[in-house]
């Protein structure tokens, strides 16, 4: 069947209702082009993007030289599979560890992948070098958590939505409540068989949960004393997003292992790694774990141009710099405003919570009207719209959108 050309919004969500499995519920709006700050939906209308793809748009829509590395690459060579070497995947990796400070990378594709790869990682190095027995191995995760959607990661999930009916689930870990110190340590001093901590610095998926200061670098502090390894989360927190190159930076901490994904390649291609040091690094061995994809040249070519946008444009600073600007803003509406409770969030990854309870479709229906008056966001639970816009965005820009989401808001007061 020939592709079909100049399609409406109309004809192209009736197309994936029809034949695309019904796994998402998007907002109706049908994009076909985007370049920095915008998308524009197949009608022409203009939009400012306030999702980023999850905050995988980090560096911006088509960003250029991003798609040049990637275009380059792809025209000269794309897919060996780890069965032979590429010229491209060892220049990223030293890239890369010396980017991010660690000794050795793990090339992966999406988000879940990388936080399997971390599980297992965690589970082989506990059976190895810290001496649990074998299939004895636990890992504490936060309630309300999002890691992705394999088998195992929906295995410690709390969301009923996510787990109902994809059971069996995998075994070996503990929930504990997020940011709550106290249960971490519980937890810890109870049980020898703990071999790690999974945890994102920011619950982007619940809601743009901030934990309190001090909570990473204790948590931190808490894994080193018992030997368990600190496992970081930054798929959606890390390159940039909240201001800092990592969200743990806030807290100069270090994870043992860090997962990254989403804006390691700007959106512009699937790119997610585990990095770490050598001791724990060093107990994954040939067989043990790999991807026919993961390392690909063109993923390692796209990472790097993506990490050099990142610091080139100075990406952090501006959105910790915007970020401040956005909450004080938000914030001089709330002070008069009977729908909005509060903003909250880091950097430029911050979410609203709609006075209203989470069954309210009131947050989706303001997203509808954001949409119309051209700026595109999407609620993360029933009450809470989350707000994350590409990080190359100007301050007047960000004016203009402020603008555009207290006018939307006090149509609903
Ligand atoms: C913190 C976190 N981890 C993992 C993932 C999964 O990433 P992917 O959708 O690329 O598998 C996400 C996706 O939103 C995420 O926010």
């Amino acid at each position: 069947m020939a592709v079909l050309e100049n399609i409406s919004s109309q004809e192209a969500m009736d197309l994936e209702n029809k034949y695309g499995a019904h796994n998402y519920h998007p907002l109706p709006v049908v994009l076909s082009r985007g370049e920095g700050v915008h998308v524009w939906d197949v009608e022409g209308k203009q939009y400012y993007d306030f999702l980023s793809a999850y905050s995988a748009v980090n560096q911006g829509h088509c960003h250029p030289k991003i798609v040049n590395a990637m275009t380059a690459q792809a025209q000269t060579l794309s897919l060996t599979s780890r069965a032979f070497y590429n010229d491209m995947l060892g220049k990223y990796e030293k890239y890369a560890t010396e980017y991010f400070g660690f000794d050795k990378l793990l090339p992966m594709n999406t988000g879940a992948e990388a936080v399997e790869t971390a599980l297992k990682l965690c589970r082989k190095w506990a059976y190895e070098k810290k001496g649990i027995d074998e299939n004895e191995a636990e890992i504490i995760v936060c309630k309300n958590n999002f890691h992705g959607r394999t088998t195992t990661i929906i295995s410690f999930s709390n969301d009923p939505v996510a787990r109902k009916n994809f059971g069996p689930f995998t075994k070996g870990f503990i929930k504990i409540d997020y940011d709550n110190l106290q249960a971490l340590e519980d937890t810890l001093e109870s049980n020898e068989n703990i071999a790690g901590f999974l945890v994102e610095p920011i619950q982007g998926e619940a809601g743009v949960y901030v934990p309190h200061e001090g909570y990473l670098k204790a948590a931190r502090a808490l894994c080193e004393k018992h030997n368990v390894l600190f496992i970081a989360d930054e798929v959606q927190t890390g390159i940039a997003r909240t201001g800092r190159l990592l969200a743990v930076d806030h807290e100069n901490v270090k994870p043992d292992v860090l997962i990254l994904g989403k804006a390691l390649s700007g959106g512009a291609y699937p790119v997610s790694a585990v990095l770490a040091n050598n001791a724990i690094m060093n107990v994954i061995k040939p067989g043990n774990h790999g991807s026919t994809f993961g390392g690909n040249p063109i993923a390692a070519a796209v990472a790097m141009a993506a990490l050099d946008v990142v610091k080139e444009e100075r990406l952090a600073q501006n959105a910790q710099e915007l970020g401040e600007l956005f909450r004080s803003e938000i914030n001089k509406y709330i002070a008069d405003s009977n729908i909005v409770q509060l903003v909250r969030g880091k950097g430029l990854l911050n979410a609203i919570v709609i006075d209203e309870d989470e069954e309210s479709d009131t947050a989706w229906n303001i997203c509808m009207k954001l949409r119309d008056n051209g700026l595109l966001a999407k609620p993360t639970h029933g009450n809470i719209i989350r707000f994350a816009p590409p990080l190359v965005m100007t301050k007047d820009q960000l004016l203009d959108c402020v603008n555009i989401i207290t006018k939307t808001l006090k149509e609903f007061e």
